[in-house]
């Protein structure tokens, strides 16, 4: 049985003063709500803030990118040493917003799932088609491309100590999300491409759906079969909206 995860994205939002407010917030609620492991994945500006006011609670943090170096001239990036300093367990990796904007590619991806595993960091894996290749028939392809690519980097056993985010990028930040049974067709097919390579990690690994997923439409997201907790955006910026997807996530 895989226990559910709820990760709270924050993007590039926030102000000291608002994600003290938002955690707080968090913090009141999540002991009674939920049995998933739940965890927020903040600006590093605010990591130190993140860290002290959620150190010996129930909610874990991470990052939102990593270097594939462990330091040295590379302006702007975090290394993954950092993200540990300051209490990180996970960090997301190959969000198509980084694919999109700052051009990283699978090899790029898959590079930082392992620089993220050689810092004891959990990677929440994104991958995800767009509208245009989900419409001309590729979906399945990409999907398959973007796994492969940190199967053939990394090996199967080191994607088993991961997460998967499947999130369709049309449904990211659009408030159109992907119907429960689109949704589970698409894991059920990451399941099945990771347990051609291994029965055990693809029955193990954790793959969460991400994409406009809000109180109203995650328990029946949730409650797919192939779908293991959420990657939340917007909705993870308001404390009462993210307790209530944590709820969702019960089993
Ligand atoms: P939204 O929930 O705002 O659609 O964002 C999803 C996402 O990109 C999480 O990583």
């Amino acid at each position: 049985m895989r226990q559910p995860l709820v990760a709270g994205n924050w993007k590039m939002n926030g102000s000291r003063d608002s994600v003290k407010a938002l955690l707080d917030g968090l913090k009141a609620g999540i002991s009674t709500v939920t049995t998933a492991e739940v965890a927020v994945c903040c600006p590093h500006a605010y990591l130190a803030d993140v860290q002290a006011s959620l150190s010996g609670s129930a909610i874990a943090w991470g990052g939102q990118d990593v270097s594939i170096h462990d330091s040295g001239a590379y302006t702007g990036e975090t290394a993954g040493s950092m993200l540990t300093d300051f209490g990180a367990k996970f960090v997301i990796i190959g969000h198509s917003e980084r694919r999109q904007y700052h051009g990283e590619t699978d090899q790029q991806v898959a590079e930082k799932f392992s620089a993220a595993r050689k810092n004891g960091l959990i990677p929440l894996f994104c991958i995800g088609e767009t509208l245009e290749e989900r419409e001309g028939g590729v979906m399945e392809q990409v999907i398959a491309r973007q796994v492969d690519a940190v199967i053939e980097h990394c090996g199967i056993a080191m994607l088993g100590e991961g997460v998967i985010a499947y999130e369709p990028v049309w449904a990211i930040g659009t408030g159109v999300t992907a119907s429960p049974e689109q949704a589970q067709e698409v894991h059920a097919f990451i399941r099945a491409r990771i347990a051609e390579k291994d029965a055990t990690v693809a029955e193990k690994i954790q793959i969460l759906y991400g994409g406009s997923m809000n109180p109203a439409n995650a328990a029946e997201l949730m409650a797919q079969m192939d779908i293991d907790g959420g990657l939340i955006g917007g909705a993870s910026l308001k404390p009462d909206d993210f307790l209530a997807v944590c709820t969702a996530a019960n089993r």
